[in-house]
C-alpha cells in the first residue's frame, strides 16, 4: 500500500491530449496543506501525460527571494516589487529562482512561517495568476495544484478536485516529509489554513462543481484512479455536449 504522502506510480498514453481539443485540458487540484495535493497532482500528471504546475511553489519562491533580500514578508509595496521582478525557472521538482537553486529552500521552516503573509498580497496574487495562465497557454493545458486554481485561476478548469484529509493525517505527512513534532506541525498547520482562508483576495474554498475527494485512508493508486475517472466522465459529457451543440449550429 502506497500512502499519498509517498512517492509515486504508474505510467499511461496521454487519454486526453490538448491537441484533441481547442480547449486545453486543465485540471485543478485545490485543497488545504498536507492533503496530498502534490503527490496527487504530480502523479496524476504523470498518468495522464501532462505537465504539472506547483503553484504553491510560485508564491514560496517569491517569499524565498523576499526573505534573502532582508525584506519583511508584511511589506505589501516591497513584496509585490519582488513578485513583478522575479524570474522562475520551473520544473515538476525543482525550482530556481533568479538563477538560484531554491528547490529545498522554499521548504524550509522559515518560509512556511512567512509565505502566507505574501500570499495574501493582492499585487503577488495577480502577477502569479497572470503567469499560471501563460504557463496553461504555453503547455497546452495540465495539473495545477494551489488554494485558488478552481475559484479564480481556472474557473473554467476541465475538473475541479478538492482533496482533503483528517488533521491529524496531514501533520503526519509533514512530518514524515520534513520531520518535526506533529502537534507543532499541526497548530503550523491549522495557522496557515486559517490565514489561506480568510484572506481577502482569493481565499482557499472549496468551489460547488468541485469533486471533494479525501485522501486520509486510500492509495495514491486510488486516488488517483478515482479522478481519472472523474475526468474522463467530465470530458464525455463535455465533448456530447459539443457535439449536440455543433449538430444544433448546423441545423439551425
Ligand atoms: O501548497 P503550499 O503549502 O506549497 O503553498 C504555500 C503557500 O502558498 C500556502 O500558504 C498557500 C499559498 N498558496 C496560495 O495562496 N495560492 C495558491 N494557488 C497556492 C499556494
Amino acid at each position: 500500500m502506497t500512502p499519498v504522502g509517498d512517492e509515486i506510480v504508474g505510467h499511461e498514453t496521454p487519454a486526453h491530449g490538448a491537441a484533441m481539443n481547442s480547449t486545453p485540458t486543465v485540471v485543478a487540484i485545490d485543497g488545504p496543506a498536507g492533503a496530498g495535493k502534490s503527490t496527487i497532482a504530480k502523479a496524476l500528471a504523470v498518468a495522464l501525460g501532462i505537465e504539472y504546475l506547483d503553484t504553491g511553489a510560485m508564491y514560496r519562491g517569491v517569499t524565498f527571494e523576499v526573505l534573502k533580500r532582508g525584506l519583511e514578508a508584511t511589506d505589501v509595496e516591497a513584496v509585490a516589487r519582488v513578485a513583478r521582478t522575479v524570474r522562475f525557472e520551473q520544473t515538476s521538482d525543482s525550482l530556481h529562482v533568479n538563477g538560484v537553486d531554491a528547490t529545498a529552500a522554499i521548504r524550509t521552516a522559515e518560509v512556511d512561517a512567512a509565505v502566507s503573509h505574501v500570499a495574501a498580497n493582492s499585487d503577488v496574487r495577480q502577477e502569479m495568476r497572470t503567469r499560471q495562465r501563460q504557463w496553461i497557454a504555453d503547455h497546452g493545458g495540465g495539473v495545477v495544484e494551489g488554494r485558488d486554481i478552481g475559484s479564480v485561476v481556472f474557473p473554467d478548469a476541465t475538473l475541479k478536485v478538492y482533496l482533503v484529509a483528517t488533521p491529524l493525517v496531514r501533520a503526519e505527512r509533514r512530518v514524515a516529509q520534513h520531520g518535526g513534532d506533529v502537534e507543532e506541525i499541526a497548530r503550523a498547520i491549522a495557522e496557515r489554513d486559517e490565514r489561506d482562508s480568510t484572506r481577502d483576495d482569493s481565499p482557499l474554498r472549496q468551489m460547488p462543481d468541485a469533486v471533494v475527494v479525501d485522501t486520509s485512508d486510500r492509495t495514491v493508486p486510488e486516488v488517483i484512479d478515482e479522478i481519472r475517472r472523474l475526468l474522463h466522465l467530465r470530458m464525455t459529457t463535455r465533448d456530447d455536449t459539443r457535439t449536440s451543440q455543433s449538430a444544433t449550429d448546423v441545423s439551425s
